[in-house]
């Protein structure tokens, strides 16, 4: 009988680590994410450096943890990092990211000042391509953390995908923004995607009274 490849590298101790991590079983996974739900800041962003939970750690530049005010009322939530994100370590430094800033300073915030930034994915995904499930299973656990250790008084979703991670929902977004949601006792409020915005600039008048809306949130304390 020829035993399969990967089975005598696994006995031998020779199959590539990252291998044996995306093949964890469910029961790993939930001790995982209960270990990271545990972390101070220092140990999250350093797991989310180190991270090879699942196959974008490959390809990656380094992983995007998220920036900003540790203490803020205000966390931004994105999707992913893109090519100068992936290049720089940081969340929304690319064009959409100056769209973002743009928003913010609209509102009288800024970047780090009473604001954190972060995305539903560390990493990268190669060519910006969509998150598969798996990817945002075994990211998750990173953005719940930051969300526990923040205590943001406001959520803002950009775009489609970060909004129905939050809220486990496939509605579209058109369907989501304009009104306030809940997660776990913080007021979420979705609005479209900078990215997107840069594409139909003419939805920036929708994206604006969804700025509004966050803000009048945080100003009556809901
Ligand atoms: N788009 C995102 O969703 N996040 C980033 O950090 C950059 C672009």
């Amino acid at each position: 009988m020829t035993l399969p490849r990967a089975m005598i590298l696994k006995e031998l101790g020779l199959w590539p680590r990252w291998r044996l991590r995306e093949e964890r079983p469910p029961e790993q996974e939930e001790g995982r994410a209960q270990t990271v739900a545990r972390m101070d800041w220092d140990r999250l962003t350093h797991a989310i450096l180190q991270c090879t939970g699942c196959v974008l750690h490959q390809t990656r530049t380094q992983a995007v943890p998220g920036a900003g005010d540790r203490g803020a009322d205000w966390l931004v939530v994105g999707e992913a990092p893109g090519a100068e994100e992936d290049a720089r370590g940081e969340p929304f430094v690319g064009q959409a990211g100056r769209l973002l800033d743009a928003m913010l300073a609209a509102i009288d915030l800024a970047r780090g000042e009473n604001v954190y930034i972060a995305n539903v994915l560390k990493c990268r995904p190669p060519g910006n391509r969509n998150p598969s499930p798996e990817e945002v299973a075994a990211c998750l656990p990173y953005l719940l953390r930051q969300i526990e250790l923040i205590r943001p008084k406001i959520i803002l979703a950009l775009g489609r995908f970060a909004i129905q991670v939050l809220l486990g929902t496939e509605d579209p977004i058109g369907r989501l923004r304009g009104r306030v949601h809940d997660f776990r006792g913080i007021p979420v409020v979705a609005s479209y995607h900078p990215a997107y915005l840069l594409r139909s600039p003419g939805e920036k008048a929708k994206s604006w009274e969804d700025l509004c809306l966050a803000r009048r949130v945080l100003a009556q304390g809901r």
